[in-house]
């Protein structure tokens, strides 16, 4: 354990957990149109297209998956956007949009890992008309869409493809905004696990433990619901079972297939549910130092799991309990047990070995406290000082 870790804490607090909500609040879910699972099912992509009777598809996609659009075998006259950035910036995505507006598709289909699906997600509703982005960020500020999508997973991490939101790196506020609208949902979300054989280790591990936070912050947020718990510990029982086996051996395909499960189940939990500290307390790491997504929020997995702990002690756990660790209601151990498993992938814990540079920390958590679209769903009241002892204790 990490000098200065656990710090003080207070007395459980029951009735935190007591205003929590539960089978009487009303939710509202909403998910794919068509949801393709399994090996082999890349094949619905073509089948897809031509019953809609695509004729211009655009794949927007990163770099490697660039490379491979030839293997969805779509009909007409395919164009690639193979540009897109690991955190996509708003430059990538005005890129993005600009050559949209040239080819005018009439299917958009994200293809490659969250950076790919978030952009498709933008490029669908933002083609057709003079959209700007700053208009839209925020939940359903977006008109309509008047072309097709589809969103295509290479990854196993952002459950990106059964969600409504999408996430870009303002360079100058260095803030991610997050823009969600019902109008970005997928008509058809294609997770064929045979597509992440090639991730490598580093990109499964951290990947994976991103599904895992999106599971259970979503768990242990204010907002948890019963119809969702159940995706979302089961999320962290597959993580739990499969991660390792992925990052030992990246061509076994039984756990790639489990890990596709877990991340689908993350972005089960993200649209009605969504995150809490664990993910506003890993952002700065990226938006200021170039930290990939995954990675940032495995540094910071353990401080918020077992911060958050002394008002979740039930369902902190039952997450325990589902990647293996011992379940025992001590926030020490819960910090100790969490941290090894994220070491045990190779994951590096330490932001000094992750280019952030001491210095900036003050910053970072400022930046972080100010994220309430998160924070105020956090179980536990998380001050500026609190973040900036994890950072420090995590340094
Ligand atoms: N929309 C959401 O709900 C949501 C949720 C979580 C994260 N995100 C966003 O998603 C982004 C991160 O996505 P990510 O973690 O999937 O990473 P990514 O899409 O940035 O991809 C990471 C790297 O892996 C490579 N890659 C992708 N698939 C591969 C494959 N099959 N084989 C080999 N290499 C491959 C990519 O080229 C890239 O270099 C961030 O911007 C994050 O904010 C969105
Ligand atoms: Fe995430």
């Amino acid at each position: 354990m990490p000098n200065g870790w656990p710090p003080a804490h207070p007395q459980p607090n029951h009735e935190i957990e007591r205003t929590m909500t539960n089978a009487f609040t009303p939710i509202e879910i909403q998910r794919p149109n068509i949801l393709e699972f399994g090996n082999g099912t890349i094949a619905a992509a073509a089948r897809f297209a031509e019953r809609i009777g695509a004729r211009r598809p655009l794949v927007i996609s990163d770099p490697f998956n660039a490379r491979r659009v030839d293997t969805l075998a779509l009909p007409g006259a395919v164009k690639v956007f193979g540009d897109v950035k690991p955190e996509p910036d708003l430059p990538n995505l005005e890129k993005a949009v600009a050559m949209a507006k040239e080819v005018k598709p009439d299917l958009v289909v994200g293809f490659g890992g969250g950076s790919a699906m978030d952009l498709a997600k933008l490029v669908a509703v933002m083609c057709t008309k003079e959209v700007a982005f700053a208009d839209i960020v925020g939940p359903e500020k977006v008109a309509g869409r008047n072309v097709a999508l589809m969103q295509i997973p290479t990854t196993s991490g952002t459950g990106s493809e059964a969600g409504t939101r999408a996430l870009v790196t303002d360079p100058v506020s260095q803030n991610k905004q997050a823009v969600q609208s019902r109008f970005m949902m997928a008509d058809i979300a294609i997770v064929d696990p045979d597509l992440t054989l090639t991730v490598p280790k580093e990109v499964t591990a951290a990947t994976g433990v991103d599904a895992l936070a999106h599971c259970v912050e979503a768990y242990t947020s204010r907002k948890a619901h019963p119809t969702i718990d159940l995706y979302a510990l089961e999320g962290a029982r597959l993580v739990g079972r499969y991660l390792k086996r992925a990052v030992t051996d990246g061509s076994d395909r039984e756990a790639r297939a489990g890990l596709s499960l877990a991340s689908l189940y993350g972005g089960y939990c993200l649209g009605p549910v969504n995150t809490t500290a664990g993910h506003a307390v890993a952002y700065p790491l990226g938006t200021r130092h170039h930290v990939a997504h995954g990675l940032a929020c495995a540094v910071i997995f353990p401080h918020t799991l077992s911060f958050n702990m002394p008002a979740m002690e039930e369902k902190t756990v039952a997450v325990l309990g589902a990647l293996g660790l011992p379940e025992r209601n001590d926030l020490g151990l819960a910090f100790d047990a969490s941290y090894e498993f994220c070491k045990n992938l190779g994951i590096e814990m330490r932001l000094s070995a992750l280019g952030v540079p001491k210095n900036d920390l003050g910053v970072m958590a400022d930046e972080a406290h100010a994220i309430r679209r998160l924070l105020d769903n956090n179980p536990r009241d998380l001050s500026r000082d609190a973040i900036l002892n994890m950072y420090e204790v995590a340094f």
